[in-house]
Order: structure tokens, then sequence, then C-alpha cells
């Protein structure tokens, strides 16, 4: 695949996210080169590309035509991801993609049906499942510390100072897909589904919009979900307000005991009585999804999550907003079905 046993990746989309990837990409040397960066911002193509010695395009179909690249990441504003990951895979490239993976279900059956095509790889870039408390949550609950699951809470909340000079596509629903739940809420939707380990299918939920009252979508949203294997779960995600004191970043509870974390050290506690405060260092959490990414394809192993989990995300969402406007639950549509690729 590589000549010097590396994954050459081509980045589309230079702006904010794109300067932690650039990082990702330098913290993995061994596995991985930036060889490439498209972003009509010439600027922004030329900043991030800089730090790799990686050659710039103003287009991201320029660059796939031309760059030997094995991989593209990409870090565009939301409504652009699907063509890109279209023309990626009909180019034989794999895939990284930021969140969301797509806005709607007729893009997601465009999606799985691309990748598919072209039997390439996509990996969803969900970062935060690579922190180190989420992944040592996720061992308690896969060896049975906790038994059987029943409930499963993610927060993801912060004052945000967006105004709308400083907002730009994030303003509009046309190009966010809605407000914030499909943005920052992406976050404590994905990370919901991964403790929970099932397949969602319902979803009700309520909206609010607190205090950015320019934005076209909610600022706020408070959902529930039903998954296959009768795990419930509930996320609180806003940009209106930081959580109140002692709120948790996520926390499972199952018929042997609980565990909460809020982002840096994880406790639990077991009806046994045994209970423990785990610390961890800090880790790079872009640094490690790239590692991951670079990992399973030299590997040919399954990344984390492809766009079976991103569809499934999507899914949650899409259904949230149903239920928003319909004020009444809203089946998940379109989770379950198996990675095509
Ligand atoms: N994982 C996280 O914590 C996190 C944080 C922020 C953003 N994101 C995600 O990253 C993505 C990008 O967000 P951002 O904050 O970097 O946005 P941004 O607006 O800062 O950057 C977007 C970039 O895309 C470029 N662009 C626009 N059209 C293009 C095209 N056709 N080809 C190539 N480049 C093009 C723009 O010029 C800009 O440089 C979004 O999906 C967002 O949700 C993730």
């Amino acid at each position: 695949m590589t000549h010097d046993g590396r994954i050459r990746v081509g980045l589309i989309g230079a702006g904010g996210i794109a300067g932690a990837h650039v990082k990702g990409y330098l913290a993995n040397p061994d596995t991985t080169l930036l060889v490439a960066v498209a972003d009509p911002a010439e600027a922004n193509a030329k900043r991030r590309a800089e730090l790799a010695g990686a050659a710039t395009y103003t287009g991201y179909t320029a660059m796939l035509a031309e760059a030997d690249i094995d991989a593209v990441d990409i870090c565009l504003p939301h409504h652009l991801h699907k063509d890109a990951i279209v023309a990626a895979a009909r180019a034989g490239k794999h895939i990284l993609c930021e969140k969301p993976l797509c806005l709607s279900e007729e893009e997601a059956t465009e999606v799985r049906a691309a990748v598919s095509a072209a039997g390439v790889t996509l990996m969803c870039a969900h970062n935060q499942l690579f922190s180190p408390p989420v992944a040592k949550a996720l061992e308690l609950i896969r060896t049975g510390v906790l038994g059987r699951v029943y409930e499963v809470r993610t927060t993801d909340s912060f004052f945000n100072d967006f105004d709308p000079t400083t907002m730009g596509w994030r303003a509009s629903a046309a190009t966010s897909g809605g407000g914030e739940l499909i943005d920052t809420g992406y976050h404590p939707t994905y990370l919901l589904l991964q403790l929970a380990g099932g397949v969602p299918v319902e979803v009700t939920a309520m909206l609010s919009t607190h205090r950015l009252t320019f934005m076209e979508g909610e600022d706020s949203a408070q959902i529930l979900v039903r998954f296959d294997n009768g795990v419930l779960g509930s996320l609180v995600t806003s940009w209106a307000y930081a959580p109140s004191t002692n709120t948790e970043r996520f926390s499972v509870v199952g018929e042997l005991g609980s565990l909460h974390s809020d982002g840096k050290n994880l406790s639990y506690a077991l009806r046994s009585g045994e209970q423990a405060t785990l610390a961890f260092p800090a880790v790079d959490e872009f640094a490690a999804e790239i590692g991951h990414f670079a990992r399973s394809l030299l590997d040919g192993t399954r990344p984390l999550h492809t766009e079976k989990e991103g569809i499934e995300v999507l899914g949650i969402i899409l259904a949230a907003y149903r239920s928003a406007r319909t004020r009444s639950n809203a089946e998940v549509r379109g989770a379950g079905a198996p990675a095509l690729a």
C-alpha cells in the first residue's frame, strides 16, 4: 500500500480542527506521512501544509487525481462531507472523516454505497473514544465488571462565546445540518452508543435555544435513547451554559455497580463493596485517533467506528430532530445495518 510502510495522507479542509489533525500526523511519524493539503483558502492550506512539508492544492479534486496518497482526512464544513467522501472513495482512497459523517439518511445511503463499491475503509474521527477514561470504562463493561448494563448518561456542554460574526457556516442549518446537537452534540452521542453497546432503536428529545438566539438551530439538547439490548441512554449537550458542578461527563449503571467520569478520572463502585478512583495521564486524542486509523489500514483491522457507527450516531440525531418536531418518540432509521466495506 505504501512506499515505506507509512500511510500517505491528503488533508481536505485546513481550518480550525485541521491543526489538531496535523499535530496528530506529526505525532505518528512511523505510520503516517501527511503529503498534501487541499483548501480553497490558500492561507489555511499553506499554514497547515508547511508544518508537515506537504504540497498544497486549492481543491480536493486535483489532489485526488494528482497526489500520491493512500487516504484522505476530511475536515470540512458539514454540508461538504458527503461529496468529499464519495469523491475520495471513487478515487480508491481510504477515509478518515470528521463528525458528522453526513447530514441526512439519503446522504448516508450514498456514503455507504460509495465506500462499499470502492472497498475502501472509512473511519469516523470520533476522538473522544481515545480518551483513557473512556477506554477503561469500555474495558470494565466488556469484562463484565458492571454486569448487565441498565443505563448510560453522557454530557458535553460548555459556554460557547460564538457570535454571529464568528460563527460562519455553523450558524446556518443548511451548512451545519441543524444546530449544536449535530455539532458538539455528536460527541456525547457516539460516546453513548459505544458505552451502551447496542443498536439504537428509539429516541425522544427536547431541544432549546437558551442564549445563542442568532442560530437557526438549537443551542442545547436533551435526549433519551433506547437500545436494542435494553440499555437506556440519556444525553445532555449545550453551547449555552457549562454544566453544574459535579455533573458527570459520562456514567454507566449495571446490575453489579456503576462508574462515572469527569473526563479525566474514572471512579467505580461495585455492589460487592469494591471501589476505586483511577487517574490517567493526559493523552492527545487526535494523535491516538490518527495512530488507530493508520494501524487499521496497515494491519487490515476494523477501525473502532466505521460508517456503520457513523450512520447510527447520525440516526440518533436525525431521530432526535424528528422527535422534537413532532413532540413524540421517533424510531432510529438506518441503524443496525452491517458496514458494507
Ligand atoms: N473533533 C472535534 O473536537 C472537532 C472540533 C472542531 C471541529 N470539528 C469538525 O471538523 C470539521 C471542520 O470544522 P472546523 O472547525 O475546522 O471548520 P473551519 O470553518 O475552521 O474550517 C473549514 C475549512 O474547510 C475549507 N473548505 C471549504 N470548502 C472546501 C472545499 N471544497 N475543499 C477543501 N476545503 C474547503 C475552508 O476554507 C476552511 O479552511 C467539521 O466537521 C467540524 O464538526 C471537530
